[in-house]
């Protein structure tokens, strides 16, 4: 991860959730390769803090900035502290509770969708509307939503909800030389996922599943984050490129 491309030097990238877990390690990707990082947060201002002194270690610019994503006027304001001109945002933020999608209460069904889906369309509207052409915008989802995972409560229709609103702003901004794609990840024992009641079950399942025999790290989902805010994906939109270690080929 540490190779000079794709050089980053001058452009703003805007990480939501980009201060814990996978946002960070990608917060990080990009700082190394010299873009100027702007980090959405909820409520961890310890972790915030940590992760932009982290980028600042790497020589980046960065900030990080509280703002609840279930409010509009929160996402507008995170975009607007990027200043006139966004080059890349990545929707890393994301929440949800484990339990069974017949007990999601319409309130958890609501705040889930209106973060993880929600918040990347209002996201992408206002860090369009500042961006250049060659301009990348990138979800991030997870197998959950192309299938059944488990105790995946309202968080796997929330991520097929962003995969589909992917494709129509790939289409919606493709003539302005705008590229919208998803990284849709396997599972990445970040603290919240060990959070799941049935996490060593699920990871004995995924490793073995795995051609590879492991599971991922945040580095490994930020490797394809990477490659797609870089000029390599120049023809590359509309598109949700899985990154599991092959686990979900045989399930
Ligand atoms: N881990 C996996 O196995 C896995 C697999 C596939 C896809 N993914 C996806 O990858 C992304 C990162 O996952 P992760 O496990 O690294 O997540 P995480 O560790 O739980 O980090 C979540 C981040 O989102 C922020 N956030 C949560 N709710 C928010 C809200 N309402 N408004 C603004 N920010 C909010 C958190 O802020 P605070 O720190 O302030 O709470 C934190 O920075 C998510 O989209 C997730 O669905 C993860």
């Amino acid at each position: 991860m540490n190779a000079p491309f794709p050089d980053l030097f001058g452009r703003v990238a805007i990480v939501s959730g980009g201060t814990r877990g996978i946002g960070r390690a990608i917060a990080l990707a990009l700082a190394a390769r010299g873009a100027r990082l702007v980090l959405g947060y909820r409520a961890d201002a310890a972790s915030a803090e940590e992760t932009v002194r982290a980028c600042r270690d790497l020589g980046a610019g960065a900030e990080a900035v509280p703002a609840n994503l279930v409010h509009p006027e929160e996402v507008r304001a995170l975009v607007a502290t990027a200043g006139e001109r966004v080059d890349l945002l990545v929707h890393a933020a994301a929440l949800g509770s484990f339990k069974p999608l017949l007990e999601v209460k319409p309130a958890q069904w609501d705040l889930t969708l209106a973060v993880n889906a929600r918040a990347f369309l209002l996201l992408a509207r206002a860090a369009s509307e500042r961006m250049p052409d060659g301009g990348r915008l990138v979800g991030l989802s997870s197998l959950g939503g192309s299938r059944f995972v488990p105790e995946y409560g309202a968080i796997g229709p929330s991520k097929a909800a962003l995969e589909a609103v992917v494709r129509s702003l790939a289409c919606e901004l493709g003539p302005r030389g705008i590229l919208v794609n998803t990284v849709s990840a396997g599972l990445v024992p970040t603290d919240s996922v060990k959070l799941h009641p049935r996490f060593e079950e699920l990871a004995a399942h995924a490793r073995a599943a795995s051609p590879l025999g492991r599971l991922g790290s945040p580095e490994d989902v930020a490797a394809a984050v990477l490659f797609l805010v870089s000029p390599l994906a120049a023809w590359v939109t509309g598109q949700t490129l899985v990154v599991d270690g092959g686990a979900s080929l045989a399930t």
